[in-house]
């Protein structure tokens, strides 16, 4: 590491120690970022993280929906985030506004409604439950029986789950701009040269792309699944970030990023907004950080926290 880094990345750690603060990072941020967070993982494992630690400050290195997340669980704590335009294509997808609008016109069917984590806190605030990538399942399989359940926003991962639980929702058509990028062919393409390849997706994928993986999965099941594959050549398909993650926790494979027809890797603007001068700021100034209206906080906070007691 060259010595301008090294002393950023020292400066860092004593203010994190001077703030008493945590760093939570996902698994999308850049190799430096994590190689120095306290913990690094998928959405659902880091709001298991934020809700259970004992910091006065949560540097969240993600996007702004995920800091957000941090804070309706934390309500006293500060939590900063390195730069507060750090969005999510899925997040816009779903305006509150327009999602309440919706429902008020299609109250007469009761939906039990399924807000993907990727979301703002209004749309928290309008929904039963939520779920990420990591137990979406499990949470549909947990919706009563009785009603209908209108998924939102994602509506790559709802069919996704449609199909592994064949149970029948009403979809937002809401996407993730990264990995709608990735194509059949262009896998294929890999695949021509790596034939013994495995291949391993993440649910946001299009369902041309879900049927050529071996494995559909959330990022934290992605490590699992390449530390134990069998063989040695997987492409992994969802975005570049990850690739930092794995090659340290499976070194023994070769991990091919998944391509789009565009370029070899799929880099999510909004993720690699944080660097680590602007992670220094944010601790340093404890700007720019979460606020949010405690009604829309508290509102939030119960299917949040039936998220995590429904996926113990
Ligand atoms: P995970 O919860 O699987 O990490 O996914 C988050 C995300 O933003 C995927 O694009
Ligand atoms: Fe949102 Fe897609 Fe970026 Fe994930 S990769 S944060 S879903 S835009």
């Amino acid at each position: 590491m060259p010595t301008v880094e090294l002393d950023l990345s020292e400066a860092i750690l004593r203010l994190k120690k001077e703030r008493n603060a945590v760093i939570l990072a996902h698994n999308y941020q850049t190799g430096d970022i994590q190689d120095l967070a306290d913990y690094v993982g998928d959405s659902l494992g880091l709001a298991y993280k934020a809700r259970e630690t004992e910091a006065d400050v949560i540097a969240f290195c993600g996007v702004h929906f995920m800091a957000e997340t941090a804070k309706i669980v934390n309500p006293t704590k500060t939590v900063v985030l390195p730069d507060r335009d750090a969005g999510c294509s899925l997040e816009e997808s779903c305006p509150g506004p327009e999602l309440e609008a919706f429902l008020e016109q299609n109250k007469e069917k009761n939906y039990y409604v399924i807000a993907y984590i990727n979301c703002s806190a209004h749309v928290k605030a309008l929904c039963d439950v939520i779920c990420t990538s990591g137990n979406a399942i499990r949470i549909v399989e947990k919706a009563p029986a009785d009603r209908p359940i209108l998924f939102v926003p994602d509506a790559n991962l709802g069919a996704w789950v449609m199909e592994q639980t064949g149970r029948k929702m009403d979809l937002w058509q809401g996407s993730c701009y990264v990995h709608v990028e990735f194509t059949r062919d262009s896998i294929n393409r890999i695949k021509a040269e790596f034939p013994d390849a495995l291949v391993v997706a993440h649910p946001e994928c299009t369902e041309a792309v879900r049927l050529l993986a071996d494995e559909v999965c959330s990022t934290e099941k992605m490590v699992t699944y390449c530390k134990n594959a069998p063989v040695k050549n997987i492409i992994v398909v969802t975005e570049s970030g990850m690739l930092h993650r794995l090659r340290k926790e499976a070194p023994d494979k070769n991990l091919i990023a998944g391509p789009t027809d565009h370029c070899a890797c799929a880099d999510c603007k909004f993720m690699k907004m944080n660097t680590l001068e602007k992670l220094h700021d944010c601790l340093e100034k404890l700007e720019p950080r979460v606020i949010l209206p405690e009604d829309i906080r508290a509102r939030a906070e119960a299917p949040l926290l039936r998220m995590l007691e429904q996926s113990k």
